[in-house]
């Protein structure tokens, strides 16, 4: 079977950036976890019973408008500490981390939960201001208007739902490798997880 990467970390740490570079780099395929509680989070707000959309959900969602934005985020969020809606979605994962190819996924729990038998597990984070910098220029980059303080306030409250939900809440396995990308630039965050993995895949030869 092939390599499975375990990414988890809170928002804007960087882990999909990281994620989809060590995609391309071991060539694994990569999947991004948040946009399924993304998908059930938009159905919700479209009145939908989120279980149940959690329960229906098909590839089509993973690209609907307004996936990507503050809406869908705090929604997923709500969403997410539902253990119904998390149950609903274990099988896709999992399946998805067995792929012959191998493949990097990235969350909150892939770790913990959704792959707990991964080799490689990386934890990364950065310090909230300057998560909430880099998600403004995001998302002011892709057209909505919005303040460095509600994004800030953003981060923190989804940061303070996904660690202090009861199921599978945001943390660090105990065997993952911290990654703090405060201080880094996105070529140096990069650069320091392919020697983590290139040093952990040597440990476990
Ligand atoms: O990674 P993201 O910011 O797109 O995720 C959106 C929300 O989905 C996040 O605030 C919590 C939830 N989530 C989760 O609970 N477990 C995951 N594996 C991925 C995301």
């Amino acid at each position: 079977m092939g390599l499975t990467i375990a990414i988890d970390g809170p928002a804007a740490s960087g882990k999909g950036t990281i994620s989809k570079a060590l995609a391309a780099h071991f060539g694994l395929e990569y999947l991004d976890t948040g946009l399924l509680y993304r998908a059930v989070g938009l159905r919700m707000l479209q009145g939908e019973d989120p279980v149940q959309a959690a329960r229906g959900l098909t590839v089509d969602d993973l690209d609907a408008d307004g996936l990507r934005g503050p809406e869908a985020a705090q929604a997923a969020s709500r969403v997410a500490a539902i253990p119904e809606v998390r149950a609903a979605l274990v099988d896709f994962q999992r399946d998805f981390a067995a792929r012959e190819g191998g493949a990097v996924l990235d969350g909150r729990d892939i770790g913990t939960v959704i792959c707990p038998e991964a080799p490689v597990k990386i934890f990364v984070t950065a310090d909230a201001e300057t998560r909430a910098e880099r998600r403004f220029r995001d998302l002011v980059a892709a057209g909505h208007r919005l303040t460095l303080d509600e994004v800030l306030a953003d981060i923190r409250a989804r940061d303070a739902r996904d660690t202090g939900r009861a199921d599978a809440p945001m943390r660090a396995a105990e065997d993952a490798v911290a990654l703090d990308t405060t201080q880094l630039s996105v070529d140096e965050a990069i650069a320091a997880a392919i020697a983590l993995i290139e040093r952990r895949s040597g440990e476990s030869r």
